[in-house]
């Protein structure tokens, strides 16, 4: 157990991970910063401590609609900024389209880690993601280990589900990993996807895999679509929890996650998802996988986009 975990963003995502750091007890003290205000994040945090007698739960909350709250946390999940939602002409945005709202929120972000957590391993899930974490980056100049992106673990998870379902198997017994950047070029790694250690072509035919990894691609905007308002939150906030968690129980889990690459899949000074080792020190590990020519193509050209949208925020100053 930690002593604190702050949580930026109380909103859908935020909630969620609210309600499961009290239940798994990861940290004695969470603590919640939300600009809403004047007491929105008190409230959220004094709506779950009322519960904590019956859950039986002792972790402490602290709230405020400013940084100061986070002062001392030893992990910091960012959920701060806006999510896509269903345009009234049915269209779904893409992630990348969030880029300036949601970089002003990062700015902000980024000021109040610096000034009240500044060692802290920051887990991060505001979108577009892979571009949000190199703003980060460049604001916070963190070692390499302390600052991940989440969506692998998310965009896998979904990939995973697919397969079981379509394979008609417990999802338990599905392996799968979405590398790339965590946009509509995101690459599911067929090569990767085991069915109790079997190749997954030995229960999905080909066909239905390629629908299956083009359903993963876009998943998230097929929540959008079927939620009518905002997007994902439970799927997000369950996949960060297993990073965080793999952090403070020192688990080694590998994790396909949002992380700075120098050289490593030939990439250098960008963040994007590739597998690592995640224990107490963060990020402990890169994982270079053996991909296939098709999957080495999907990664280059998933790195372009998030090398495009990086390139905005570099024009942008
Ligand atoms: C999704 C968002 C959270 O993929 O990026 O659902």
């Amino acid at each position: 157990m930690l002593n604190k975990i702050g949580l930026i963003g109380g909103g859908n995502i935020g909630g969620v991970l609210l309600q499961e750091l009290f239940r798994r007890k990861l940290a004695k003290t969470v603590a919640l910063m939300d600009v809403k205000g004047p007491d929105f994040a008190k409230g959220k945090c004094l709506d779950i401590a009322e519960a904590t007698p019956i859950s039986k739960s002792d972790v402490q909350f602290e709230a405020g609609k400013d940084y100061d709250v986070l002062e001392g946390a030893e992990i910091i999940i960012n959920t701060a900024g806006v999510p896509r939602t269903k345009r009234p002409d049915g269209t779904i945005p893409t992630r990348e389209e969030l880029l300036a709202t949601n970089l002003k929120i990062t700015d902000l972000v980024a000021g109040g880690i610096k000034k009240y957590c500044p060692d802290a391993f920051v887990v991060s899930v505001a979108n577009p993601l892979d571009a949000i974490v190199y703003r980060l980056y460049q604001s916070l100049q963190p070692s390499k280990n302390k600052l991940m992106g989440m969506a692998g673990a998310l965009d896998s998870s979904r990939y995973r589900y697919f397969v079981a379902s379509a394979a008609g198997v417990s999802v338990e017994n599905v392996e799968a990993m979405v590398l790339g950047g965590h946009g509509d070029t995101m690459v599911p790694i067929r090569s990767c996807c085991r069915i109790a250690g079997i190749p997954v072509e030995k229960f999905v035919d080909e066909e239905t895999l390629g629908q299956l990894e083009t359903r993963t691609r876009k998943a998230g905007g097929e929540v959008v679509g079927l939620l009518g308002v905002g997007s994902a939150f439970v799927s997000p906030a369950v996949a960060a929890l297993d990073m965080v968690e793999s952090i403070v129980f020192d688990k080694k889990k590998i994790i396909p996650t949002c992380v700075l690459l120098e050289g490593e899949y030939g990439v250098n000074g960008l963040f994007v998802g590739v597998p690592v080792i995640i224990g107490k020190n963060g990020i402990e590990k890169i994982i270079e996988l053996d991909l296939t020519e098709d999957e080495k193509a999907g990664f280059q050209r998933s790195v372009a986009a998030v090398q495009k949208t990086v390139d905005e925020i570099k024009t942008k100053g």
